[in-house]
Order: structure tokens, then C-alpha cells, then sequence
């Protein structure tokens, strides 16, 4: 892993939002993974600048979302879909074909999930995978105890988790109970993963997926087992980081290379405060 400790929510989105024009740049028909939830919100505006002011090609990006509730049709305002259709898709030269998000109102849930495994494989797999965290260690919504090598199925949401996300619904009944979602092992398959975390809500589960044990009770750990992912955090979220010295040493050192400083260099340059 490499763990890149920025100094704000803002120096967080910018980085991650290179990373990912890091990757169209490098392929413009990218297979991109989409996240939703209120940490990608600035790396998804800081993407809209970039098309908008250095003219960013999404036009072959194809895209697959992680999750969806069940229940929830494209058009209702806490759907995920909804969610990606304001805060980037609408935004952006995507072609709406190239979209995948999970269809929450599926008949046939397991034929559905089946089905977008297959989209994603015949696209040729993800290329970047953007993730965020749950404050249960959750990567989509994989909650403890999901197997580090499911796929894409219907998972109940913890309390703990309906909890968290009643601040998008008018009350906490309102929040689905159930979730379509990629599973660890599907995330697992992604050739990289960028995974965003900020606030110092986060810190606790940040220092277990990061420094503690591989281990289903979060399943963001498995990434341990994955060898391209790149953990982006604010200083909050990663204050609980026993090795947090080490990991900045890595990215000081790291720009002192000729050659692989040109690969990180692009991550570190000042962002603009606004
Ligand atoms: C939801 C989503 C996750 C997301 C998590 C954290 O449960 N299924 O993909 O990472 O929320 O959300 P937030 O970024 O709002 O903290």
C-alpha cells in the first residue's frame, strides 16, 4: 500500500482526482470503479475542473459504480445513481452507454448480479478502482463479516451503517435495508485501487485496515493482499497511524529518485488553497 497523508479534505481530493486523470491520460478508454458517499464529493469536483479547464476526455471512459440500494429507483434523490448523475456524470463528455451503476430495482437480484460481474469482465476488468470507507471498515458495502472473495450480490446493511447514512434521508426508517454491491473479491480484481478517507471519524478504522490484521470484522483490510493501492488520507484520518513517520518518509524519499520521481511528483505538487 501506499499511504499518502495530505494535509486537508481539499489536498486529499486534488490527489486523488490526479491519480485519476493519471490514468485516463495513460488510457483514454480507461475502465474506471465509482465510489459514492461524501469523501469523493471534492475528487469528483476537482474532475469536473480538469474537463472543464484542461479539457479532460471522458468521452471512451467507461465506468462501473460499487453499489446501489435495493429499492431505490435512478430517479429517486438518495439513490446512488442520482448521486452520480449530479455529482460527476452530468458534468462531464461521458457517454451515458459506457454507465454502470447497479440497477436497485433488479426482479432477479442474483441473475442481475451475475450479469454486471459479466459487464465488467467483458469491458476488460476495472483499470482504477476509487474507494471510500464505512466507519465499520466496509469497501462498498461489504460489512464485516462479508468473504474476501464475494462478488457482486445483495448485502443487508449493518445498524451501524443505516445509521450513518440516515443524514441523506429525511428519517433513519427511510434508509434501505439492503444493498446490491460489488463484492471484496470483485474489488480485489481491479489492476488498482485508490482509496480516499478523511475526518477524524475515520482514524480509528483507518489505522486497522492500513496497520492491523487481514481479516473479514473490516474488510477493507483485504486490500493489504492487493499490490497496487494507494490510501490517500487528510492529517485526521491518519492520526492514528502508528507508522504515519514512515509512510511520509517513503513519499519524501520517494521524489529524491530520478525517474520514480516523476511518477510521484504529479501527487505532491502544492494544491491551490481556495
Ligand atoms: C456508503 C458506501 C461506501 C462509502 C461509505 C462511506 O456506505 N456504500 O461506498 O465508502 O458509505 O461514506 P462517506 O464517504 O459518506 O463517509
Amino acid at each position: 500500500m501506499e499511504v499518502i497523508i495530505t494535509s486537508d479534505y481539499d489536498e486529499m481530493s486534488v490527489v486523488a482526482a490526479r491519480i485519476i486523470r493519471r490514468q485516463i491520460i495513460r488510457k483514454p478508454n480507461s475502465v474506471l470503479g465509482l465510489a459514492t458517499g461524501g469523501t469523493p464529493l471534492g475528487t469528483y469536483k476537482e474532475l469536473i475542473r480538469m474537463h472543464r479547464e484542461e479539457g479532460l476526455d471522458f468521452s471512451k471512459v467507461t465506468t462501473f459504480n460499487l453499489d446501489e440500494y435495493l429499492g431505490l429507483p435512478p430517479s429517486h434523490d438518495q439513490s446512488y445513481n442520482y448521486f452520480m448523475q449530479e455529482n460527476l456524470f452530468k458534468h462531464i463528455n461521458i457517454n451515458p452507454a459506457n454507465v454502470h451503476v447497479p440497477n436497485g430495482m433488479a426482479e432477479d437480484i442474483d441473475g442481475y448480479c451475475t450479469w454486471y460481474e459479466n459487464e465488467i469482465r467483458k469491458a476488460g476488468g476495472i483499470d482504477l478502482q476509487l474507494l471510500g470507507i464505512g466507519s465499520d471498515g466496509h469497501i462498498a458495502f461489504n460489512e464485516p463479516g462479508s468473504s474476501l472473495g464475494s462478488r457482486t450480490r445483495l448485502k443487508t446493511l449493518a445498524e451501524s451503517t443505516i445509521k450513518d447514512n440516515a443524514r441523506f434521508f429525511a428519517r433513519e426508517n427511510d434508509v434501505p435495508r439492503f444493498a446490491i454491491t460489488m463484492g471484496v473479491g470483485t474489488i480485489l480484481e481491479a489492476r488498482e485501487i485508490l482509496l480516499i478517507a478523511n475526518g477524524e471519524k475515520k482514524a480509528a478504522v483507518c489505522a486497522e485496515f492500513i496497520e492491523g490484521p487481514v481479516t473479514a470484522r473490516v474488510t477493507a483490510s483485504a486490500l493489504q493482499l492487493h499490490p497496487r493501492v494507494y490510501v490517500v488520507l487528510d492529517e485526521a484520518a491518519a492520526s492514528k497511524l502508528e507508522h504515519a513517520d514512515y509512510y511520509r518518509w517513503v513519499q519524501q524519499e520517494k521524489q529524491k529518485l530520478s525517474g520514480i520521481a516523476s511518477q510521484v511528483s504529479f501527487l505532491r505538487r502544492p494544491v491551490a488553497k481556495k
